[in-house]
Parts: C-alpha cells; sequence; structure tokens
C-alpha cells in the first residue's frame, strides 16, 4: 500500500518536498513513462486540495493529446498556442492563471474551474508534456505552487 499523503496542516513549501520526494521514489527505475505520469497525476491529487483535475497532456506530432490524469473527462486535443495548455507548451513558460475566464482562448473542459496552473515539462531544450492543474476557486495558485510544480517537472521530465 502507498500512502505518501502530507498532514492536513502540513506547510505548502513542505507538501511539496514531500510531493517531489514521493514521486522520485515512485518513478525512479520505472521506464514506462505512462505508469509514471499515471501515480504522478494520482500524488498531485492526493497531495493539493481543491481541486477539479490534474494531470497531463503530452507533445504528440506537434500538439497537445491528453494523458494520465484524475478528473472529469476532458478535452483530448489542444493546438499549440490555443487555451492555457497550449500557450505554456508553445511559449514553454509556465502559466499561473488566478481567473480562467480573463484569459483569452481558455477552452472550458469543465465549467467548475476557475483557476488554472500549467506548468511546461522539458527535456533536451524541448517542451515533451505539460502538468495541468485546475481548481473550483478563484486565485487557487500562487508562486509557491508554481514552484513546486516547476521543481516537480524537473524530477520527472527524463521519467515520462
Ligand atoms: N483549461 C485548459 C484545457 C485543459 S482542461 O482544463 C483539463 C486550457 O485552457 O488549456
Amino acid at each position: 500500500m502507498f500512502d505518501f499523503r502530507p498532514a492536513p496542516d502540513c506547510p505548502k513549501p513542505e507538501a511539496y518536498r514531500q510531493l517531489r520526494e514521493a514521486a522520485d521514489s515512485l518513478t525512479a527505475g520505472e521506464p514506462d513513462g505512462v505508469a509514471n505520469m499515471a501515480n504522478v497525476a494520482a500524488l498531485l491529487w492526493d497531495f493539493l486540495p481543491d481541486l477539479n483535475w490534474a494531470g497531463f497532456y503530452r507533445m504528440v506530432d506537434g500538439e497537445l493529446v491528453l494523458g494520465p490524469f484524475m478528473g472529469r473527462p476532458a478535452c483530448i486535443r489542444i493546438p499549440l498556442g490555443k487555451g492555457v495548455c497550449g500557450v505554456a507548451a508553445k511559449d514553454a513558460a509556465s502559466q499561473l492563471v488566478k481567473d480562467v475566464h480573463a484569459f483569452p482562448g481558455h477552452i472550458a473542459c469543465d465549467s467548475d474551474t476557475n483557476s488554472e496552473l500549467v506548468i511546461p515539462v522539458v527535456r533536451n531544450g524541448a517542451v515533451i508534456a505539460v502538468i495541468d492543474l485546475d481548481s473550483p476557486q478563484k486565485a487557487r495558485f500562487d508562486e509557491e505552487d508554481l514552484r513546486g510544480i516547476e521543481e516537480l517537472a524537473n524530477i520527472i521530465a527524463e521519467r515520462i
């Protein structure tokens, strides 16, 4: 049995440290990228409160294609430059969106979503995937979340 969840009152930087440690130990030595993305999506879901979606879009033939996730069924293909995920992938730049309704071109997969954090996963200088986190809360994510997920993306970049 795996139970990596942090204590409910755990400060955010410590929770992200534990999340990275759990992701590292779950993916180390496992060559199957789908299995590793699935476990990381499950960890994100377990570790981070107030999410309605957590998972991956993968870069496949120049567009983003849905990968392992937790949450409701989602859009399958996202062109580069479209929506929050497509902009993150095209620009290789994290997107911290406090209010998705104010983001031009936001793709509403779930009408419950109000804020979003998208972090590119970069390997050998190329974006190979994005990590997408959605929340029904406005301004759910901050700079600590952004840094925590960017560091996670660095750890898993060679393993997905
Ligand atoms: N809202 C995203 C699309 C993906 S879903 O949220 C899972 C976007 O605008 O890119």
